[in-house]
C-alpha cells in the first residue's frame, strides 16, 4: 500500500487521532478489567500491553514509542524505540501506560487507568531517570506557580489567581515516606490534602481540570514517564506543569550520560513540545475521573474514556458499550486467516472495540 507523504513538523495533524486512540485505551481496559481485585499484578498488565500493542498497529500513523514499558531487553512489547501505527503519516511519539495504577487494579482500588498520548515525532521529553518532581495546576494559576519557590508562595499565589483561599484548595499528593516534608508544608499552609495510592496522571489530569474535578493542585515526586503523560493532557487541558528531575544516588551517572543537569526546571513545553497533542485514557476500576470497566447482560461492557487534542482544546468524553462475544469472534477469525485477514479488517480492527 503506498505511503502518505509525511508531513513537516509544526503542520496540524489533520484529524483528531485521539478518536482513533480512545479505542486502543478502550481495548487495553477492557483486557485488564478481568483482573480487577484478583492480586494478579503482571497478569493484568500483560493482557493491557498485549491489547495496546495489537490495537497501536491499527492505527493510521508512523509512531515511536518513546515513553513505554521499558527497553527492548525487559519488555517484550510497547518497548522504547519500538515502532508501533501502520506506518502512514504522521510520524509522531507514542507514550503508552497501559495501566497506571496496577497495583489499585490487582487490589481493586478506585482509579486504574488505560492511556496513550501522541505528539509529533521528536517532541517528547524522555529520560532514563525514573522520577519526577511535579507542579501541576489548572489554566488559571497557569502563570503564578514556580516549583524552586516554596510551597506555602505556590499555595499563596494559586489561591490568589484563582480568586480563592489556601484553605480551599486541595492538593494530590502520592502517599509515599518521601513525600513527609511535602505533606507538612502544605498543611502548615492551611490547604486541604489528599493522599493517593497510585495513578499520579489521573491525578495530575484531574488538578489540571480545575473545579471540575475537587483538586486543585498536584504535588510531589513521582514516575517521569507519568510526568510526560500528564503534560499531554495539560497541552490539551490548558492548564501548567513544571517538573524537576528527582534523582536517587545511582541515577547520577544517568544523568551525567543524557547531559542533563541537576535541578533543571522542565516547563510543559520541556515535557511535550508543539501543538499537536493527543490524549485518551479509559477507566479500568471506577475512579474519580472516569468510570471503570462494567460488565452488562449479553456478554457486553461499558467503557467510560477521556479523549483530548490539543490543538483545537476538545474535550470529549465517550462512553461506549461494546460487544465482547463479537470482538472475540472477530479476533479469532482473522488470526485463523492470518495477518493479511487482519490488516483487512481496517475499521473494526479485530479485538479492538469497534
Ligand atoms: P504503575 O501502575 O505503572 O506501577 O505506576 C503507578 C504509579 O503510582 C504512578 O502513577 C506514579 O507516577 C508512580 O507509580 C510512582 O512511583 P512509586 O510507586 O515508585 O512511588
Amino acid at each position: 500500500m503506498p505511503k502518505t507523504p509525511s508531513r513537516g513538523i509544526g503542520t496540524p495533524i489533520d484529524r483528531n487521532i485521539a478518536l482513533e486512540l480512545v479505542r486502543v485505551t478502550e481495548g487495553a481496559a477492557m483486557a485488564a478489567a478481568p483482573y480487577m481485585g484478583r492480586n494478579r499484578k503482571n497478569d493484568a498488565d500483560g493482557a493491557a500491553v498485549d491489547s495496546m500493542r495489537r490495537s497501536l498497529n491499527f492505527v493510521d500513523m508512523d509512531g515511536i514509542v518513546v515513553i513505554g514499558e521499558g527497553e527492548k531487553d525487559e519488555a517484550p512489547m510497547l518497548y522504547i524505540g519500538e515502532q508501533v501505527g501502520n506506518g502512514n503519516a504522521p510520524k509522531v511519539d507514542v507514550a503508552v501506560d497501559p495501566i497506571d495504577g496496577t497495583r489499585l487494579v490487582a487490589r481493586g482500588l478506585p482509579g486504574g487507568i488505560a492511556t496513550v498520548s501522541l505528539a509529533e515525532r521528536g517532541s517528547m521529553f524522555y529520560t532514563h531517570i525514573p522520577y519526577m518532581e511535579k507542579l501541576i495546576v489548572g489554566p488559571k494559576a497557569a502563570r503564578v506557580i514556580d516549583i524552586t519557590d516554596t510551597v506555602k508562595n505556590n499555595l499563596r499565589r494559586i489561591a490568589k489567581a484563582e480568586d480563592r483561599h489556601i484553605e480551599d484548595l486541595t492538593v494530590v499528593v502520592l502517599d509515599r515516606p518521601r513525600h513527609d516534608t511535602l505533606l507538612e508544608e502544605i498543611r502548615s499552609a492551611g490547604a486541604r490534602v489528599k493522599l493517593i495510592m497510585d495513578g499520579d496522571v489521573a491525578a495530575g489530569v484531574m488538578a489540571a481540570m480545575e473545579h471540575r474535578t475537587g483538586i486543585d493542585v498536584l504535588m510531589g515526586i513521582g514516575g517521569a514517564p507519568e510526568a510526560v503523560l500528564a503534560a499531554c493532557a495539560i497541552k490539551c487541558i490548558g492548564g501548567s506543569m513544571q517538573g524537576r528531575l528527582w534523582l536517587r544516588d545511582e541515577d547520577q551517572a544517568v544523568l551525567v550520560k543524557e547531559g542533563k543537569t541537576a535541578g533543571q526546571v522542565l516547563q510543559l513545553a520541556d515535557l511535550v513540545n508543539g501543538d499537536n497533542v493527543f490524549f485518551a485514557a479509559t477507566g479500568i476500576t471506577d475512579g474519580e475521573l472516569l468510570e471503570g470497566v462494567r460488565f452488562l447482560e449479553d456478554n457486553r461492557c461499558r467503557t467510560q474514556s477521556l479523549v483530548m487534542r490539543s490543538h483545537s482544546g476538545t474535550i470529549r468524553y465517550v462512553e461506549a458499550e461494546h460487544s465482547l462475544a463479537k470482538l472475540r469472534l472477530r479476533r479469532e477469525e482473522a488470526e485463523q486467516e492470518g495477518p493479511l485477514a487482519v490488516r483487512m479488517e481496517s475499521d473494526a480492527a479485530p479485538g479492538m472495540p469497534g
